[in-house]
């Protein structure tokens, strides 16, 4: 089977590539390489340097590769560049994805498994978190990710698009190989932050807010790890193309931290004493998100391998240590 990964070249999208290439998959990569690295595509994998507003490209790609499904992770993804240019997120995200649904029903490929995000939640109601619960993104891009969703679930309706939307939890850590790992520019998520410190890139990790209503009052997070999430996407894409019907499913360790927890938690692992200092809270954070993932649990069969917290940092430190400059050359 020839699999579609527009954005593979990008953090979790890229760590899919490499489980979808384990599990004997064909895999083509379109990718803009806006935020992603054409070094972090799998060697074996067939890469386009494309985007997907861009019909023609991407209309000749799925005639020469016989696409035969998509995983989409193809978006803008920084929730507080969303807040001050939406309608970037607008024009990439919902503009992007009704471009590249428009050739998969023009082309009649009819399945796709897409990266959504805890943020289609907003404020949650309760934890842990069900797919069930209310949907009120407190962020454009949490908006966006939900109305692409909503957009597919229309699709299904009209033309008989199967989907399944994954809704991720805090995702990190890295490839076991040591050969990808994440590298954002700028930096914004938690433990790569706080590894930098050691990594001697900044003074101190600034910890935003420490009077939520929270065990140690700093937030309470469901880290979970990269491989897993790159796992679930091929058991969503199995689960289609066994017949499954469209569905949305929570990807979480269901397991919360602190942030201080986490800072706790990288000093053990690095052996360093990362200094850390507090700040104001950061606008839009909830308290608490941790996911209920028991429907994944149940209906893909999806199972978290890495659940430590330390396992996760200590993945993620071996990545940062040995790259500090990410995929950028040495
Ligand atoms: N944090 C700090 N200091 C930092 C960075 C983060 O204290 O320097 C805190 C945040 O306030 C938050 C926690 O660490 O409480 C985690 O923050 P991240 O930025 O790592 O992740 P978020 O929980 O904000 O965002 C993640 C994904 C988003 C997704 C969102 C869903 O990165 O893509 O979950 O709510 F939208």
């Amino acid at each position: 089977m020839t699999i579609l990964v527009p954005g593979g070249a990008g953090y979790i999208g890229s760590h899919t590539v490499y489980e979808l290439i384990d599990r004997g998959y064909d895999v083509v990569v379109a990718d803009n390489l806006q935020t992603g690295f054409e070094r972090a595509v799998h060697p074996s994998a067939r890469f386009y340097k494309a985007d997907i507003r861009d019909r023609a490209a991407m209309t000749e790609i799925f005639q020469k590769e016989k696409i035969d499904g998509v995983i989409h992770f193809a978006a803008s993804s920084q929730v507080g560049e969303s807040m001050t240019d939406p309608l970037k997120y607008y024009d990439n995200n919902l503009g992007g994805t009704t471009a590249l649904l428009e050739v998969m029903v023009e082309q009649g490929v009819k399945k796709i498994v897409f990266s959504s995000t805890a943020a289609a939640y907003g404020e949650p109601e309760r934890i842990p978190i069900l797919e069930s619960d209310r949907t009120e993104p407190t962020n454009c891009y949490g908006d966006t990710k939900l109305a692409m969703e909503r957009m597919m679930s229309w699709c299904d309706r009209a033309h008989g698009l199967k989907y399944t939307a994954l809704r991720y939890f805090n995702a990190c850590g890295a490839h076991e190989s040591g050969e990808i790992g994440e590298a954002h520019d700028p930096e914004t998520h938690l433990i790569p932050v706080i590894l930098q410190v050691p990594l001697g890139k900044r003074e101190s990790v600034t910890v935003f807010g420490e009077d939520y209503d929270t065990r140690d009052g700093t937030c309470v997070r469901d880290y979970i790890h990269v491989t897993d999430l790159a796992k679930a996407h091929v058991l969503a894409l199995e689960y289609l193309v066994g017949g499954g019907s469209s569905d949305v499913f929570n990807l979480g360790n269901g397991v919360g931290f602190t942030v201080n927890e986490v800072i706790k938690t990288a000093r053990s692992v690095t052996g360093h004493a990362i200094a850390a200092t507090s700040s104001e809270r950061r606008a839009g954070d909830p308290a608490q998100l941790v996911a209920s993932s028991a429907k994944a649990k149940q209906v893909l069969g999806w199972k978290p391998e890495h659940d430590s917290l330390e396992e996760i940092i200590a993945s993620a430190w071996k990545w940062h240590s040995s790259h500090p400059k990410g995929f950028e050359e040495e």
